[in-house]
C-alpha cells in the first residue's frame, strides 16, 4: 500500500455490496413514478465521478442515458474554495427530463446545491442526487442526498475518484490520506 494512505476505510466488496442495495432502491422509485420508458439523464460531475458511475451503472435497471458535466470547487488544494465553477456544460436541454446527480461525495455540499438550482433553473421534471459517500458533519449548506452508500467522517478521503493531486482515483477502495506525511511529501 502506497505509504500516504493510513487505513482503508471501505473495502471495494463493501461499497460493491452497497452500491447494489442502492440502485435498487434508486431503480424501485423510479419504477413506482411510472414513468415509463422515458430514458432517465444521469449527470456525472467529472472527474471524481467516474468510478462510482461505473458501478452504480452496472446495478441500474432502468433506461438511461449519462451525461458528465467538469465542475470545479477544489482546484488543486485540500479545502473546496467554495466557488464551484462550470468549465464543462451539457449539451442538451434538460426540460421536462428526470434527473439523476450521481456523485461521488457531499463534502461542504456547495458543489450540489449550486448544481441543483442550477439544474431547477432548466425546468426538468425531477432532480434526485445519489452519492456515493456523504461527510455529513462538513456540511455547509442545507443540502441532502436522496440515496447514499456510505455516511463518512470529515477525514482526507481517496479512492473511488477521490484523489489527492490527482493520484489515487483509481484505488478501488476508500482511504484515509496521511495528512502528516503528506504535508511534507514529494510528488
Ligand atoms: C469533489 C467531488 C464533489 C465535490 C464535493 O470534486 O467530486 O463533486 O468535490 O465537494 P463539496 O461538497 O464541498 O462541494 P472536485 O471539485 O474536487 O473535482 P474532481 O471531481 O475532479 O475531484
Amino acid at each position: 500500500m502506497h505509504p500516504l494512505i493510513k487505513e482503508v476505510i471501505l473495502s471495494k466488496e463493501k461499497i460493491d455490496e452497497r452500491t447494489k442495495i442502492v440502485a435498487k432502491q434508486v431503480t424501485e422509485h423510479y419504477r413506482s413514478q411510472k414513468i415509463g420508458d422515458e430514458p432517465i439523464v444521469l449527470v456525472g460531475f467529472l472527474k471524481g465521478c467516474v468510478p462510482f458511475m461505473g458501478n452504480f451503472l452496472e446495478n441500474f435497471e432502468l433506461n438511461c442515458q449519462t451525461e458528465y458535466m467538469l465542475i470545479s470547487s477544489y482546484g488543486s488544494n485540500i479545502k473546496s474554495s467554495g466557488k464551484p465553477e462550470i468549465l464543462l456544460d451539457l449539451r442538451i436541454p434538460i426540460e421536462n427530463r428526470h434527473i439523476l446527480i450521481v456523485e461521488d461525495i457531499i463534502d461542504t455540499g456547495i458543489t450540489l446545491d449550486f448544481m441543483v438550482n442550477y439544474f431547477r433553473m432548466q425546468n426538468p421534471k425531477s432532480v434526485k442526487i445519489i452519492t456515493m459517500l456523504d461527510k455529513v458533519t462538513a456540511h455547509k449548506v442545507d443540502i441532502k442526498a436522496d440515496w447514499k452508500c456510505f455516511d463518512v467522517e470529515d477525514q482526507f478521503l481517496v479512492g473511488m475518484g477521490l484523489d489527492v493531486n490527482e493520484r489515487f482515483r483509481n484505488l478501488p477502495y476508500v482511504a484515509v490520506v496521511d495528512v502528516e506525511k503528506l504535508a511534507t511529501w514529494k510528488w
